[in-house]
């Protein structure tokens, strides 16, 4: 059965990293509230020249080099973001360029911090049906640019990064790696909980992030474990049989809410939102590239990745390595 194989990770992250105790310079807060209350130690922010498209052309040329794949060898590239450099074109075309992969297909997803979920389960339909053989699949943000500073509720939690992957579509055994199955949903009642407030068709402003943390956490933990249920169902599995969890890095205390819940011990689920706090469509693929490169996650393991975002978005994808 043809099926979109994992051949390499990558990550890249900006120059500063800024601590809680600077932050608490800044607005007010404390480093105990914010590692009390989401885990996060610390967080990378994008200075002058670094942007969405700079860090993801970065994870790009690690996932290559890892994967032993040539740039040209590239015929799909997609990029979820919700902080593209500019309004069109989008950025994904920014890194074909870059990379010298010209004439493929290149676009944007969006579906803020499950952006990398759905844009794996797009480029998977599009390999399988034979659009492309080889593909970079990113989360790049630099969320960092639409934070109100301002508001100690939003500020503390984000930060900027990127992940991506190589895929390649391959004809593998039924117990052989790659994408088993993936869960997408949105739900667009409840888009008031978590939203930018600008747009170009809007407010001709870019907007600042504006959230409704308590109601958003309420709706994470109910809507994760529902859909990783759905998946395993799928596949007619348990949780016992998935080594390894790397979810969206949110918060450590949805992450253990929701292990709680699933019966998954914790020593199964990667966290690096102490690290890199919340990256949006980019936490899970840096999650990913940070276990696989410190050799927790190795080839045969069977991954299930999963995030919750803004719309709401959920989804979950179960992964053989
Ligand atoms: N420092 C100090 N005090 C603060 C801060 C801060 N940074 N932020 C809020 N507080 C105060 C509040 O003002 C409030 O004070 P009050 O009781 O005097 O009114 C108190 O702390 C409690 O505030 P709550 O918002 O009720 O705190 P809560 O325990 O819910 O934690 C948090 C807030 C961390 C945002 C939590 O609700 C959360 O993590 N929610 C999920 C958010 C999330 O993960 N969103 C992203 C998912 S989707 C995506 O990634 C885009």
């Amino acid at each position: 059965m043809i099926r979109s194989i994992l051949r390499g990770t990558g990550s890249a992250l900006p120059s500063k990293c800024v601590s809680n105790a600077e932050l608490a310079e800044r607005v007010d807060t404390s480093d105990d509230w914010i590692v009390e209350r989401t885990g996060i130690r610390q967080r990378y922010i994008a200075g002058e020249g670094e942007t969405t498209s700079s860090l993801a052309i970065e994870a790009a040329r690690q996932a290559l080099a890892a994967a032993g794949v040539a740039a040209d060898e590239i015929g799909l590239i997609i990029l979820a973001t919700a902080t593209p450099d500019y309004t069109f074109p989008a950025t994904a075309t920014q890194v074909q360029r870059a990379l010298g992969c010209r004439g493929g297909i290149a676009f944007d997803v969006q579906a803020v911090c499950s952006g990398f979920l759905y844009a794996l389960a797009t480029a998977d339909s599009l390999l399988r049906t034979g659009m492309a053989k080889k593909a970079l699949v990113i989360g790049a943000e630099t969320f960092s640019r639409i934070l109100d500073w301002e508001d100690r509720t939003t500020c503390v939690l984000f930060g900027d990064g990127a992940g991506a992957v190589v895929l390649e579509a391959q004809d593998v055994a039924h117990d052989g790696p790659g994408i088993l199955a993936t869960r997408l949903h949105a739900d667009g009642e409840h888009c008031e909980l978590l939203h930018v407030d600008g747009g170009p068709s809007s407010t001709g402003t870019v907007g600042k992030l504006r959230m409704k943390g308590r109601e958003v956490f309420r709706h994470a933990v109910v809507n994760l474990a529902d859909v990783l249920s759905e998946v395993l169902s799928d596949v007619d599995m348990t949780i016992d049989a998935v080594d390894w969890v790397v979810p969206h890095q949110a918060n450590a205390r949805i992450l253990d809410a929701t292990a709680r819940k699933l019966g998954l011990p914790s020593e199964r689920v990667i966290v690096t939102v102490d690290r890199h706090a919340n990256t949006s469509a980019a936490s899970v693929p840096l999650a990913l590239d940070v276990a696989t490169r410190d050799g927790r996650i190795k080839p045969g393991d069977l991954v299930m990745f999963e995030a919750m975002g803004g719309g709401f978005t959920w989804g979950a994808s179960l992964v053989r390595m």
